[in-house]
């Protein structure tokens, strides 16, 4: 029987931190506000694109795999911030990645996409028109976050996560065994950018509304019930139970919703990734930048079962089971080198501020709720 199973995995951070310290010099709030509403301490702020990023931790998933980027036939880049819509991040990061053989496309489903991408993959491996896919998640989302709306500011991170995806044949199961993925209907401007694409208004363009704007706490809410739900759904189609997982890797967007949604699982905390403190919310990097220090960590053991679960803009949701295989360590590394710079956080993000404070807010997440 075919399966695809990951054979590699990497990570891309960028060095540059903007702390909660940092924010609270440009709006009015606190790292005690952030850190007990959300239980994000820092994010990092990248000055490279998204597209730098995703070869980067793709090239270290091949390494881990003991690979060359010559072998990968298929590049899948879940973001919902591409360095150009034309071309996609997927085809700027092959020719960053001299991965010559590979068709390549960008999966947008926000924070979704990284789950979205690795159950796309895992069929076209299991189909037989693939064999060996690069799948990452890598996002620039503060060129989308308005710094001057404390309500979305405050979540959001940079960084990429990348896994290398390969078919074997096999009796015993392997990889996915169960999946979800699907979205909400009649949900779109619950989470968004509304000037982000082809949809623009008659007023001149209003600045703020090329950024990320949120009703916060209807997507908290109705993000606790999908992941549980859809969770306890790939649970039940693999015949497992909370108590066969051996870890579970959210998507981290705050950790009072992971806390509610594992919670509702019936899933103890110890078994919970959570990474959420350092990076903020990385949309659809952070499962594979979660997976990747699980592994780092010692704490994804041969054989060990998994699940996955996450929600993002759509609202999109996803959930998996995954029978890890029998390497947890990498055959080959690759260390990522982000180019040498000066800057801070707070640096990169003036030009933010200066292009938010000229195109005065009018619509915020808070007016907007
Ligand atoms: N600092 C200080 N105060 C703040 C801040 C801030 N950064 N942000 C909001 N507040 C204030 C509000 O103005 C409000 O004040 P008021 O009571 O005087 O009106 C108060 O804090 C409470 O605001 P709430 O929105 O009720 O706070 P809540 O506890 O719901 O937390 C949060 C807000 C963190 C945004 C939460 O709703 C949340 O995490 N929602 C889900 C967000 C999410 O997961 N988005 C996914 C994005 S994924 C993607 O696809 C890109």
């Amino acid at each position: 029987m075919r399966y695809a199973t990951i054979t590699g995995w990497g990570k891309a951070i960028p060095p540059a931190i903007l702390s909660n310290a940092d924010l609270e010099t440009i709006m009015e709030t606190s790292d005690e506000w952030i850190s007990t509403r959300t239980g994000i301490k820092e994010r990092r702020i990248a000055e490279v694109e998204t597209s730098d990023m995703a070869a980067m931790a793709g090239r270290q998933a091949i390494a881990a795999a003991g690979k060359s980027p010559e072998d990968v036939d298929l590049i899948v880049v879940a973001t919902c911030s591409p360095d150009t819509l034309l071309p996609s991040a997927a085809a700027w990061a092959q020719t960053k990645l001299g991965a010559t053989n590979a068709a390549a496309f960008d999966l947008n489903a926000a924070c979704s996409g990284f789950l979205y991408s690795l159950i796309v993959a895992t069929n076209m491996i299991k189909g037989g028109t693939h064999k060996c896919a690069l799948v990452i998640g890598s996002e620039k989302l503060h060129s989308f976050v308005n710094f001057r709306d404390r309500t979305t500011a405050v979540l959001f991170g940079d960084g990429a996560g990348a896994v290398l995806l390969e078919a074997v044949d096999q009796d015993e199961p392997t990889g996915l065994l169960s999946s979800e993925m699907g979205l909400e209907v009649g949900t779109e401007e619950l989470l968004w950018a509304p000037q982000s694409g082809t949809k623009t208004y008659t007023d001149e363009a209003i600045a703020s509304e090329r950024a990320i704007q949120m009703g916060g706490s209807e997507v908290f809410r109705r993000a606790v019930t999908m992941m549980a739900e859809s969770s306890e759904r790939v649970l039940a189609e693999a015949g497992w139970t909370s108590e066969d997982v051996d870890i579970m890797i959210p998507h981290q967007a705050n950790v009072r919703i992971i806390d509610a949604a594992t919670r509702r699982l019936g899933i103890d905390e110890s078994k919970v990734f959570v990474n959420i403190a350092s990076y903020g919310n990385t949309s659809g990097a952070t499962i594979p930048i979660a997976l990747t220090e699980a592994l780092e960590e010692g704490r994804i053991e041969p054989g060990a079962k998994l699940v996955f679960a996450a929600f993002g803009a759509g609202l999109t949701w996803a959930a998996a089971t995954f029978q890890w295989g029998d390497r947890v360590t990498p055959i080959d590394t690759y260390d990522v080198e982000f180019p040498a710079s000066s800057l801070t956080g707070i640096d990169i993000i003036q030009a933010n501020l200066e292009y938010f404070g000229r195109n005065d807010v009018a619509a915020t997440s808070e007016a907007a709720e």
